[in-house]
């Protein structure tokens, strides 16, 4: 292994790895070529499933008549917890607290109660309707405030993190100041919503098609709740249309309810929710409360920080442990605190249930370390981005993590500085405060952030990938992994991967849909990790192979095998050059074997949870934003003038693709703080399910201005694939800068002297209810 890391980082000069290449299925998603699930042709016999969902946000089901579903026009059945041959649990965690169906109790309002299965989709949507449920309802809890007062249940073990002796550091500190801020949650509003087509085999077989980011989990879930074998059931997984975390586990529901149908009506079953059933039912990004305590001294350098990140996490554990960490873990960003002390408080409310979404806490971690910063910056008169270089992490003895993993590959600062250099920060910021003196209504605010995020899944064990490569007889190559691509272009970049590895073109090269029937026991594609595992396992394939093609050809053409090389498009042995085609042709008269597997665990990896200490990250992304903004303090309107991103990809695998990560993370990411507001009524109700209500970023919103660059010069210094880094993540949290640019035009109103503390998501109504804030504080 160590060896084919040597060769492809040798061979990074020639071949498409690292060259800028079109996504793979670009043409086909502007034409509407590309195959979605909903797309594909319908089997012989489809039927349509849809759910029926609970109507109160907490109590207990005390009756539910399905008589009116059953009698409805085109329904063939209905299904209820009753029907499950095997267990009625779809929990992602031990915990087995997520039923397929309610069996009495109610713990969000839009919970699934039971599915009808009819001729056409519309005919079962319809009948779901018809339903009649008596409840006896109870109040809900539906926010964090309301959970913690009524005693703060959890839904998962919390974590700590500590260095240094807090409560004495405080003490100590010249300066201390209390704080807190409300994060907003967000809906992954993926352009595909949720999905599942079941297909019934012979025997208990069951093939589903999943628009999911888990394969293998689905795959388990569904064989848990028919009660069979995971071998009965395969999950294949061309592509989704967007999945940023909300398709990690949310698609268990629909797959398991699409399957368990096929099993009892024999014939294929598909379940597509619309829109508003799709934002009702599934889980968004958790909306945290984090309150602190920062100690500092009068430059500015924090001393201790005492916080709390409590998180509404729903009516089930999900992913809220693993986020809720990862908040945690990023509650440093790029700064270090000598003393430290962090807690998460994983609250269960009856919404629901909160869930990865890009970034996975990770986000809301950072944008609280941001607001220490801006706070020690008010308090002590001092410009925010002064305070922010002040705290970086440095040298030995200020390079600890609050995790205790040492920064050992830290570039903020550069990364920092050479951006502040290429936005001409500090004149633009200078003119700013000019122009602003001359302009009594709009004021125009600036900000620069960096970002620091910690790569790998913290559950240690998901840090593997499996791929299977087949090299036919004509040259060509089938490609197949455990990732699976949701537009983020992990496909194209593996088979650069393959196709330097072999020398041959792309074209050579056919990417095939991820499926549980070919690559076994897989993690999520998440935590950015995609590329990094799967482009590894599959390089582990192509070097098996390779040495095959090596022993074949120093045998057959007698020559050593050090005088081998594999050259774009041929293959020197020796003197002579050979064709990758003319090789394969002959090494299978020769009866070498042209398929192999390839595996890949992360090295270096570890982390004690009990004892919040460990090396959970095999390396971090870095980046750094600079946002500019126009606020209108009339109304609260504003616009993003321009935004100029420095971001690290190490030797990007694919720069066009990383750029288009990078842009649409920043993107989604401001969509998150600023015009993203998830609202639920006091009975628990999502108010915001459709594009009407639920405003995501348009063309039109984008920043007028925006710049961005790739870091150049900087690979890994970690042997990943190419010495790339993982991008999927890390940009969304470049846009913390338009939050806090939008902070920066809101002091203004007093002269710089009062932290806006804004909430997020910024809203046009948070800016003017803050710019009316400072402005009476000011003045008083
Ligand atoms: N990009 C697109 N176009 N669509 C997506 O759904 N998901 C994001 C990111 N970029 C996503 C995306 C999330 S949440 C993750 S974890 C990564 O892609 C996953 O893919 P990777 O590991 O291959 O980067
Ligand atoms: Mo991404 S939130 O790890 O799917």
């Amino acid at each position: 292994m160590a060896d084919a890391r040597k060769r492809l980082d040798q061979e990074t000069s020639a071949g498409p790895l690292g060259t800028a290449r079109i996504h793979d299925s670009a043409t086909k998603h502007v034409a509407g070529e590309a195959v979605y699930i909903d797309d594909v042709a319908a089997p012989e016999g489809l039927v349509h499933a849809y759910l029926g969902l609970a109507q109160i946000a907490h109590g207990r089901l005390l009756s539910l008549d399905l008589e009116p579903v059953g009698v409805a026009p085109g329904v063939l059945a209905v299904l209820t917890a009753a029907d499950i041959p095997g267990a009625n649990d779809i929990s992602s965690t031990h915990r087995h607290d997520e039923p397929v169906f309610s069996t009495g109790a109610i713990l969000h309002h839009g919970q699934p109660l039971f599915a009808v299965i009819a001729e056409t989709r519309e005919a079962a949507r319809q009948a779901a309707a018809l339903a009649k449920a008596v409840y006896d309802e109870a109040a809900p809890l539906l926010d964090v405030a309301a959970a913690r007062a009524a005693g703060g249940e959890l839904v998962t073990d919390p974590l700590k993190l500590e260095r240094g002796d807090v409560a004495a550091a405080m003490a100590a500190s010249p300066r201390r100041l209390k704080g807190s801020i409300a994060i907003g949650g967000q809906d992954h509003f993926y352009l595909e919503g949720q999905i599942a087509l079941a297909i019934p085999g012979e025997d208990q077989d069951m093939l589903v098609l999943s628009s999911t980011q888990h394969p293998s989990e689905v795959q388990h879930m569904v064989a848990a709740v028919l009660g069979v074998g995971s071998h009965a059931v395969t999950v294949e997984v061309r592509r989704m249309g967007g999945g940023f975390g909300g398709k990690e586990t949310q698609a268990n529901l629909f797959a398991c309810v699409a399957a368990l149908a096929a099993r009892k009506l024999k014939r294929p079953v598909k379940l597509r929710p619309d829109r508003d059933d799709d934002m009702v039912i599934t889980g968004k990004r958790h909306d945290f409360v984090c309150d602190y305590e920062i100690g500092f001294d009068d430059n500015g350098r924090i001393l201790a920080v005492d916080t709390v990140y409590g998180a509404r996490c729903g009516w089930n554990a999900d992913l809220s442990g693993p986020v809720t960490d990862r908040a945690l873990f990023h509650m440093d960003n790029c700064y270090f605190y000598p003393a430290v002390r962090a807690r998460s408080e994983p609250l269960r409310t009856h919404t629901v249930s909160n869930t990865a979404f890009r970034g996975f806490g990770g986000p809301q971690g950072m944008v609280g370390a941001e607001r220490f910063i801006e706070e020690v910056a008010f308090a002590t008169g001092k410009d925010p981005l002064e305070i922010r270089r002040l705290n970086l992490y440095g040298d030995a003895g200020r390079d600890i993590t609050p995790y205790h993993q040492t920064v050992e590959d830290n570039i903020a600062g550069d990364v920092i500085a050479e951006l502040e250099r290429r936005c001409d920060y500090r004149a633009r910021q200078m003119a700013i405060r000019e122009a602003n003196a001359a302009s009594p209504i709009v004021k125009r605010g600036i900000a620069l952030t960096p970002v620091k995020f910690g790569i790998s899944f913290t559950a240690t064990w998901f840090n593997q990938a499996g791929a299977l490569v087949h090299v036919y007889t004509d040259g060509t190559v089938a490609l197949n992994h455990g990732g699976t691509e949701m537009g983020q272009g992990l496909y194209i970049k593996v088979a650069q991967v393959v196709a330097q590895s072999f020398g041959i073109d792309l074209e050579q090269i056919k990417i095939t849909a991820t499926t549980t029937g070919k690559v076994p026991n897989t993690s999520a594609t998440a935590a950015s990790s995609g590329s990094d595992l799967n482009g590894m396992a599959a390089l582990d394939a192509c070097e098996t192979i390779k040495a095959r093609l090596v022993a074949f050809a120093a045998k057959h053409w007698q020559e050593r095998p050090d005088d081998i090389a594999f050259l774009p498009g041929r293959i020197r042995i020796g003197a002579r050059e050979v064709a990758f085609k003319e090789l394969i042709a002959a090494a299978y008269m020769a009866r070498v074997q042209l398929s192999a597997t390839g595996f890949y665990a992360t090295p270096k990896i570890h982390w004690d949870r009990k004892a919040g200490r460990g090396h959970p990250f095999y390396y971090f992304a870095y980046g750094a934003a600079a946002a500019e903004v126009a606020i209108d303090t009339l109304t609260g309107e504003y616009k993003v003038e321009r935004v100029d991103i420095l971001h690290d990809c190490g030797t990007s695998m694919n720069p066009a693709i990383d750029r288009g990560q990078i842009e649409g993370g920043f993107i989604q990411g401001m969509g998150w703080l600023t015009t993203e507001e998830l609202v639920w009524d006091e009975k628990g109700r999502l108010k915001t399910h459709a594009p009407s209500t639920y405003k995501i970023p348009v063309a039109s919103d984008r920043p007028r201005i925006f710049n961005v660059d790739l870091l150049e010069n900087a690979p890994n210094r970690e042997p990943t694939i190419g010495r790339s880094k993982a991008v999927g993540e890390p940009p969304l949290m470049l846009a913390i800068s338009v939050l806090h640019a939008l902070s920066d035009a809101v002091a203004s109103v007093g002269g710089h002297r009062v932290c806006p503390r804004l909430d997020t998501p910024a809203t046009p109504e948070r800016v003017l209810e803050a710019v009316e804030r400072v402005r009476a504080e000011a003045a008083s």
